[in-house]
């Protein structure tokens, strides 16, 4: 189980995310909702360690999750990665396999081999030599998902992964998490569509600087919660 208690997070004395806290069951597909500045992108990041909490526990299997790092897959959201960084597509993926192969050592034939299988799981095996500056939105956050699944982790988070992809890569992505789960993992997924989308979500947090509301879709989804996350200005004929 995954539990996250009482996180905060200020930046430069100012509050960016107060008291959340919220637990996660293993094999569940977990949605992170709220508007741009709400805090979502600072709530993983905190819960892996990448900026500092001022106060709370972020724990694994009853352990704090920033000593589990090899249980976990994480792909930023796509503005924060430097595309013109002179790498392929396979040298990305193979990335998630340094830490197991060892820094400096020739990846083995199985690292090759699960790198092989990710890429062909996500439509990408004609990519592995170009470039990744070349490469489309949706195509990106293939690359990124196998990655992930190259990693073999239990525990993945993605920032945004469904910004300006169609709906094919969409649907791959979400069939993809669907084997996850399968497996027993867990996945958290930080999204915008308030639509359709939302049905495949297990459970879903919603965000606003403190979390407004936790729970399935039916649970949360109502009017005052919507109006307290988005504000009043929110168009209800975009809500699924
Ligand atoms: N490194 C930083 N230094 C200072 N302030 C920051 C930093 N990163 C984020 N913030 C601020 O913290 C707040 C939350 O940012 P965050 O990126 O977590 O939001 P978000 O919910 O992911 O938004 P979006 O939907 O636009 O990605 C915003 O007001 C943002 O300006
Ligand atoms: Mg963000």
């Amino acid at each position: 189980m995954l539990r996250v208690q009482d996180l905060s997070v200020n930046y430069q004395g100012v509050p960016a995310l107060t008291g959340v806290s919220f637990t996660v069951n293993p094999g569940s597909l977990v949605g992170i909702l709220g508007p741009n500045g709400a805090g979502k992108s600072t709530l993983v990041k905190a819960m892996l360690g990448l900026v500092r909490s001022t106060q709370g526990l972020v724990d694994y299997h009853n352990q704090p999750l920033q000593r589990q790092l090899n249980q976990i897959a994480y792909v930023p959201q796509r503005s924060q990665i430097d595309w013109d960084y002179p790498v392929t597509v396979a040298q990305v993926v193979m990335m998630a396999r340094t830490v197991p192969t060892g820094w400096g050592r020739s990846p083995g034939r199985q690292a090759r081999l699960l790198v092989r299988e990710a890429l062909l799981r996500v439509g990408m095996e004609n990519y592995s030599d170009r470039q990744i500056g070349e490469l489309s939105g949706g195509q990106q956050q293939r690359m990124f998902l196998a990655r992930s699944l190259a990693t073999q982790a239990s525990l993945l988070f993605f920032d945004e992964p469904f910004s300006g992809i169609d709906r094919q890569t969409e649907e791959i992505m979400f069939d993809i998490f669907t084997e996850l789960k399968a497996a027993g993992k867990t996945i958290l997924v930080i999204s915008h569509d308030l639509g359709e989308s939302l049905k495949n979500y297990d459970y879903l947090l919603m965000l606003n600087k403190e979390l407004i509301a936790a729970g399935t879709k039916q649970e949360i989804f109502n009017k005052a919660n919507l109006h307290k996350c988005y504000g009043r200005n929110l168009n209800m004929s975009m809500v699924c």
